[in-house]
């Protein structure tokens, strides 16, 4: 009875599902209610009093195009969507078919809704642009349409990122500009992902907690299946491509060397988990916690990952959860864009994980003056 057919029935009080007897089970089903992303987002914008009902709208159209992407990822094997198109984008990477049609669904789900003034893909070199013809809104959405790429012809999970603003000056109903979009984080109205794993879901925040929905395929819906998620504050799982350790500097190069380096209360060595996309890493630290990195390194030297596709909507999330995100130094949302195709390196995850790598960066953690006794 507990099996997948529940999993979009939310329990009021998110009760453990497990070792219930019969009569409880029951009872704890009658205080469970089902809940769309829909009604979810109506329901919160109950909240805002002055809302006019346009955010919501904007929403729906979004989780059309998610709903569409997901499709087409489910069948790429099938339809001839796997491999790339030949193309080599803005970021010098080569465009896969999947990008490329993740980026148009979006779009044609977009712009003409009227909520948008402006938009900016991961994909297209400048600006997205509402078109002529249409009204244009209040708000501005940035997106990466799939991210993960390079994984897709294996089988492997992606996603999605977005997020949204305000435009700077709600009155006009000129095209958005450049200014429109190089808001910094912490001006994020709302913040998601969807992750197309072994389900589809979509995981989002408009600063009212994070929440996650299951993608039910027989129904055509994301029903919520985790409500006001928060990630631990501290994990044990520590998530980089490793293959840069060389590149790294020195103070990094220590702080994963601490993380491997068994300790008497038996709490390292840390496990090491890398997907090699970003959404499916992220997603993984904020259920089970840890730190997810993607660090500067000598050819490299702002890291690899976006700030305003990749970094900033994940950032959101993980810090809404109750975690941290950092460039190493500073909290990226504070970080104001001054490129829309700015990368930065991150560090992002539990808190406690992500103060004690800054610990290290600053070379103040005990670790690192033992070793410095040690090679003396
Ligand atoms: P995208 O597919 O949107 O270009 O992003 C790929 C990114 C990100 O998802 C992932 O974390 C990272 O690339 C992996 O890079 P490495 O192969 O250098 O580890
Ligand atoms: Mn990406
Ligand atoms: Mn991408």
């Amino acid at each position: 009875m507990y099996g997948g057919a529940f999993y979009g029935i939310v329990n009021a009080n998110f009760a453990p599902r497990v070792n219930l007897g019969l009569r409880h089970q029951r009872e704890s089903l009658m205080e469970t209610r089902l809940v769309t992303i829909e009604r979810h987002i109506a329901e919160q914008q109950q909240q805002f009093p002055a809302a006019t009902g346009e955010f919501s709208r904007l929403l729906r159209d979004l989780t059309l195009a998610l709903r569409i992407i997901a499709r087409d990822v489910r069948r790429a094997g099938l339809t001839d969507l796997l491999g790339s198109t030949r193309v080599v984008n803005v970021h010098g990477e080569e465009v896969r078919k999947l990008d490329e049609l993740a980026h148009d669904v979006i779009f044609r789900a977009m712009d003409h809704g009227g909520h948008l003034c402006v938009m900016a893909s991961e994909e297209a070199e400048g600006l997205v642009h509402i078109p002529a013809n249409y009204r244009r809104g209040k708000y501005v959405m940035v997106f990466d349409p799939l991210d993960g790429s390079s994984n897709i012809d294996a089988n492997i999970t992606i996603g999605t990122i977005f997020s949204i603003y305000r435009r700077l000056d709600e009155t006009l109903d000129t095209p958005g500009t450049i200014e429109d979009i190089l808001q910094p984080g912490y001006r994020q109205v709302c913040a998601g992902y969807a992750v197309y794993g072994s389900s589809t879901q979509l995981v989002y925040t408009t600063g009212l907690g994070v929440d996650v929905f299951t993608f039910d395929p027989t129904i055509g819906e994301f029903l919520l299946s985790h409500p006001q998620v928060r990630i631990p504050s501290r994990g044990s799982i520590y998530s980089v491509n490793e293959g840069g350790y060389a590149l790294w500097g020195e103070r990094l190069q220590q702080y994963i060397t601490y993380l491997k380096t068994p300790s008497l209360d038996g709490k390292r060595p840390y496990s090491l988990r890398y997907v090699g996309t970003a959404v499916a890493d992220v997603h993984r630290t904020l259920f089970y916690g840890g730190i997810f990195m993607y660090p500067a390194n000598r050819t490299a030297p702002h890291g690899k990952l976006r700030l305003i596709y990749e970094v900033n909507p994940l950032a959101k999330i993980i810090t809404e959860a109750g975690g941290r995100a950092s460039d190493g130094y500073r909290d990226v949302l504070q970080i104001t864009p001054v490129d829309i195709h700015q990368r930065t390196p991150v560090f992002m995850g539990s808190a406690e994980d992500v103060a004690e790598l800054e610990q290290f960066l600053r070379g103040e953690h005990s670790f690192q003056q033992c070793a410095h006794a040690e090679s003396a």
